[in-house]
């Protein structure tokens, strides 16, 4: 076939496939965005989100600061061994056109590994920020892509909370690190439970009280150790402000004004997800730590020192580090599996 005749094809398949999007999956009219001639949103697909809904919805860093958010976290290599796991916990092999909506996609840490793991099925990536979409649309655009396969990627605007999809459409859902950003999460897991068909999985990557309420309680006993005025201002900063940041996200009411803006509002637990995977309908909710259990705490100590804190190992002293590897010694390898940091929360419909 020539590539004149192949292009073709493929963009007569993408038309079928997104008029089918529209017309079939989600329930009310999507428009481009780029219609109006901005040739950067060419292509981003949305139900016409009010601003002042998009700022209530989405931290200010997920637009005003897209890049440096990006520039920091971009990471898809991470991603596709997460999600190959997640899809052996599941026993779960892609097969032909199915359709999988990515919440939350951001600059597209789960999209390219979807794309690459699954190549027969149709993407949606979706977040309620156009900025991270355009980023998005950016990185898709140097794909290069296996003229074998028959991959497609949809970029939508949408709000996880609300999910307008036909019920029973969809065949997965994928949210990374986007519901604890979320004031209302649980209404984001009960939608997902009606739009799966039944059989259909939703997998998100979200941060867990269990094992960062150890780090607060490692933190704690630094900053009531007799050695603690040999801290430096910022280091005891940093440590305080950790405490603080936990303490505000294990709160279960997020209807203050407290939590208006602010970024990072939950610390999931275990039985919150079992809970609600109860009240929706769900067969099945398993997990999975994402990193190893080997010094966990002391690894996530040092990786928020670094991100949260700008700061490296040798700001904190010997006697903390060692106050934290204490907490790593004093639990089973097991045990660890349980006191989950970051985890992979699988949920059967
Ligand atoms: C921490 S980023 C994660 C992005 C991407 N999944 C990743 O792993 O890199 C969270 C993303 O969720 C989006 N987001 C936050 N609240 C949302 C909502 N209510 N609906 C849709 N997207 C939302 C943000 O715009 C942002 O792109």
């Amino acid at each position: 076939m020539s590539s004149k005749m192949e292009d073709r094809n493929k963009e007569e398949r993408l038309k079928r496939v997104t008029d089918c999007l529209v017309s079939d999956i989600y329930k009310l009219p999507l428009f481009d965005l780029g219609s109006k001639g901005d040739h950067r949103l060419s292509g981003i697909l949305s139900p016409i989100y009010d601003d002042t809904v998009v700022k209530q919805y989405v931290p200010s860093q997920f637009f005003e600061s897209a890049h440096v958010y990006i520039e920091r976290y971009q990471d898809t290599e991470i991603f596709q061994s997460l999600i190959s796991k997640a899809f052996q916990r599941i026993s779960f092999t892609p097969q032909g056109e199915q359709i999988i909506l990515d919440i939350g996609s951001g600059a597209g840490n789960t999209v390219f590994p979807l794309l690459s793991l699954c190549p027969e099925a149709h993407v949606i990536a979706s977040d309620l920020s156009v900025d991270m979409l355009v980023y998005l649309k950016m990185g898709l655009e140097k794909l290069i892509i296996d003229p074998g396969t028959n991959r497609s990627c949809f970029l939508v605007q949408l709000n996880a909370e609300e999910l307008d999809f036909v019920e029973g459409s969809i065949d997965m859902v994928v949210g990374a690190s986007v519901l604890h950003h979320m004031i209302s999460p649980e209404k984001t897991l009960a939608r997902c439970a009606e739009v799966l068909k039944k059989g259909g999985f939703a997998i998100f990557f979200e941060p867990f009280e269990e094992g960062n309420i150890i780090i607060r309680a490692a933190y704690h006993a630094i900053l009531n150790d007799s050695r603690k005025t040999a801290l430096s201002k910022k280091t005891t900063g940093f440590l305080e402000t950790m405490i603080r940041d936990y303490d505000v996200r294990m709160v279960r009411d997020k209807s203050s004004p407290r939590f208006d803006g602010l970024n990072d509002k939950w610390l999931f637990n275990k039985k919150y997800f079992s809970v609600r995977a109860e009240e929706y309908g769900y067969s099945d909710c398993i997990y999975f730590p994402l990193r190893p259990t080997e010094h966990q705490f002391l690894n996530h100590a040092l990786t928020t020192l670094r991100l949260f804190g700008g700061m490296e190992r040798d700001d904190l002293p010997d006697w903390a580090w060692e106050i934290i590897q204490q907490f790593d010694q004093c639990f089973s390898e097991q045990a660890k599996e349980e006191l989950l940091i970051e985890g992979c929360i699988i949920l059967k419909k």
